[in-house]
């Protein structure tokens, strides 16, 4: 959109009421123009062609064509138009084949004004950042044949501390850095005993983590894209399976070849990095080019979180390696931020607001927060970091390398002979 251009909406819903009623909240914003209303699916498609919106306002249930049938084939017409989903509470399956359709954003019925502007420009101003998708062209996360190779950086979510949102973040992190650079992600489940991703992302799929320790030495493309299940946010999730016992044959050296060879396909790897010091998580740390390490306001996280700090400077990572992120911020714990920052003697470079039952209710759907309410200060605050690691990335790369080499020369042993190797 150019400076005075408006953000075209169209306003599809089986209710004459509700129609009128959005367009009446909307005839008021300046950047905001109605340009068309449907009564059904079938009437949003034929308008959609005719006046080409940039963003639709699309209800679910309609008689004729429904509004996932709708989002649909509106956006095998052109793939640039953001649908925004509005439904009523409890329509979670509706919810998730609407994302599977496409759909950008979701509002639940009643819809606030505030809510809804909101919405319009955030979709608008998401799109306005991407390239142009093609219509009916291959998913842009799809690794296919004759493509340039990039390196990937590989970005380890971390936390010395279990359940300080390691697994939430990753998947978040995942899909908003996919929406932000439109590149190759994709997502490890480095927890080959106990992975979570196929929950958070509602993913099933028989192949995981174990068929490529076991084929690790055809590691290629194609076997990539055999294994690697794909979420709708196009980012390739390679999970971990559901018997924990397989997940034990995943050694340290396996997670090393696994992600040496999707550095050679993918832009992005972000890793669910388990949280221990075994030589399992050595090895995606060794391989980093960046180390998301979260940390909550309690005392147990924090000790680990000294603890751990020491142990990457003892294996000398490069400083700016290691990024300290808070998460589950919120001023109402008895710890203050700051006071901790000068205990270990490190800034919090970013944190992430504590989203109470939202991040829960998220895992519970199988919707990431970043997809499910992108207006939510917590997914606002992980597309913040998403920015930060893309920009810093290529920045440390360098700096990760002598560690990366080490690693592999200093094969298992685990922390305490590593460092006593020293
Ligand atoms: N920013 C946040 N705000 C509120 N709750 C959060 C946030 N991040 C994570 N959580 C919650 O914290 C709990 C643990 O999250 P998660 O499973 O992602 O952590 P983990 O570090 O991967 O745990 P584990 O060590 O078991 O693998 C979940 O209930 C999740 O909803
Ligand atoms: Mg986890």
């Amino acid at each position: 959109m150019t400076e005075g251009e408006k953000i075209r909406v169209m306003i599809v819903d089986d209710i004459v009421d509700t129609r009128d009623q959005l367009e009446k909240l909307l005839f008021f914003e300046k950047d905001i123009e109605v340009v068309a209303k449907a009564g059904n699916g079938r009437e949003a498609v034929a308008l959609a062609k005719q006046h080409h919106p940039d963003v639709v306002l699309m209800d679910i249930n309609m008689p004729d064509m429904d509004g996932i049938a709708a989002t649909e084939a509106i956006l095998s017409q052109d793939p640039s138009v953001q649908v925004i989903i509005m439904s009523v509470q409890g329509e979670t399956d509706y919810l998730r084949r609407a994302m599977l359709a496409g759909a950008r954003e979701f509002l639940t019925k009643p819809i606030s004004a505030d809510d809804l502007y909101k919405s319009i420009r955030h979709v608008h101003r998401r799109a306005a950042t991407r390239p142009r998708p093609v219509a009916g062209g291959a998913g842009p996360g799809m690794v296919m044949a004759g493509e340039s190779v990039p390196e990937g950086q590989i970005i380890a979510v971390f936390s010395p501390k279990g359940g300080a949102g390691t697994s939430s973040v990753a998947a978040n992190l995942a899909v908003a850095i996919r929406q932000l650079t439109n590149k190759k992600v994709a997502l490890v489940d480095a927890n080959s005993t106990f992975g979570d991703q196929s929950v958070i992302l509602n993913l099933r799929s028989d192949k995981t983590i174990v068929e490529l320790a076991q084929r690790v030495e055809e590691l290629d493309r194609d076997l990539l894209n055999d294994v690697l299940a794909t979420h709708t946010s196009q980012i390739k999730v390679l999970l971990a399976p559901l018997d924990p016992q397989r997940g034990e044959l995943v050694t340290s050296d396996h997670l090393r070849a696994i992600l040496e060879g999707m550095k050679q396909e993918f832009d992005f790897i972000v890793v669910d990095t388990p949280a221990s010091f075994q030589d399992r998580s050595l090895a995606v740390l060794d391989m980093a080019t960046r180390i998301v390490t979260l940390m909550t306001l309690e005392m147990h996280c924090i000790r680990n979180i000294k603890l751990f700090l020491e142990v990457a400077e003892l294996l000398e990572y490069p400083r700016e390696k290691v990024m300290l992120v808070l998460n589950k911020a919120s001023n109402r714990t008895n710890i203050r931020a700051e006071e901790v920052e000068k205990n270990i003697q490190r800034k919090i470079q970013l944190q992430i607001c504590d989203a109470g039952q939202d991040m829960t209710f998220a895992i519970n759907q199988g919707v990431p927060l970043i997809i499910g309410k992108p207006t939510h200060q917590a997914a606002r605050d992980i597309g913040i970091l998403a920015r930060e690691v893309t920009l810093a990335t290529k920045a440390t790369a360098a700096g990760a390398a002598p560690a990366a080499a080490e690693a592999s020369a200093s094969k298992g042993g685990g922390l305490f002979n590593r460092l006593i190797k020293r």
